[in-house]
């Protein structure tokens, strides 16, 4: 699939910009990217720290002719390039947190925001937004605790365009793969947090479920076995790990 690169020096948020050209009919294979983003955004309304140079901000725009219920596998293939990218450029490994973020060293540093847009059951259109932490320094800010880059992973300042390359490169072959019918769901969750540990699911406006992650389904919902063996599905929500584990709650909090 061939993209088609638009780059900001800054923008508002690189989302809002690919879905207006979504909207007017822009093809499959858009890529907007920002260097800056002043209103970059997150998972439930959430902000998303946006410094010049500081990181990855880009969308990409995919029209893939798939069920609606399938759409978080666009999710997973994002996440999977994007770890790919981190290995080929920064010789890093992170690891797949349910639901969209990739963590190193417990820390977060990198998140995906998927938005989707439907006709019935079908998907029409979804814009995949990575936020990935490259050449912030987090340790003297309020996140020190809970993000990470992967300058301070390293000691190396990373080159965006190097990293934007090698993470479109890999998402253009997975993402041919899964057209021709490979599921990413397995490559995704062998080493998906917080599976196998005891966790506490944060649902907005739901009650508190305790449990063990046990599985991911085949379309990306987190399976959570309580103590009296019900499993319930988990759609979205923030998952902290329990037990002594460490709390890997690490979204950025609204500025
Ligand atoms: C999350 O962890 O909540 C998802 C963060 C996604 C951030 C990216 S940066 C590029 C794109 N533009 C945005 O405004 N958000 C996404």
């Amino acid at each position: 699939m061939p993209f088609t690169l638009i780059q900001f020096r800054r923008a508002t948020s690189t989302q809002a910009w690919a879905r207006d050209w979504a909207r007017l009919g822009a093809r499959e294979g858009l890529v907007v990217q920002a260097l800056e983003q002043t209103a970059g955004r997150g998972r439930l309304q959430r902000s998303w720290h946006s410094p010049y140079n500081g990181g990855l901000y880009l969308s990409v725009l995919l029209r893939p002719t798939i069920p609606l219920a399938q759409a978080s596998r666009l999710t997973m293939l994002v996440s999977l390039a994007a770890i790919e990218a981190c290995q080929v450029v920064a010789g890093v490994t992170p690891v797949p947190k349910w639901p969209n973020d990739l963590l190193l060293q417990g820390r977060k540093l990198a998140g995906v925001l998927t938005e989707l847009e439907n006709q019935a059951e079908r998907l029409s259109y979804a814009i995949i937004g990575l936020g990935l932490n490259a050449n912030t320094d987090f340790r003297k800010t309020p996140l020190a605790e809970t993000a990470i880059s992967l300058q301070q992973a390293t000691g190396h300042s990373v080159k965006l365009p190097v990293l934007r390359d090698a993470y479109l490169d890999a998402l253009a072959r997975r993402y041919q793969r899964f057209l021709s019918g490979e599921s990413p769901v397995p490559a995704w969750k062998a080493q998906l947090e917080p599976l196998g540990r005891r966790v506490r699911v944060v649902q907005p406006g739901q009650a508190l479920v305790e449990g063990t992650a046990i599985d991911v389904n085949a379309d990306g919902a987190l399976l959570v076995q309580d103590q009296v063996g019900i499993t319930h599905t988990i759609w979205a929500g923030d998952i902290q790990t329990i037990n002594n584990q460490q709390s890997t709650i690490n979204d950025h909090p609204t500025d």
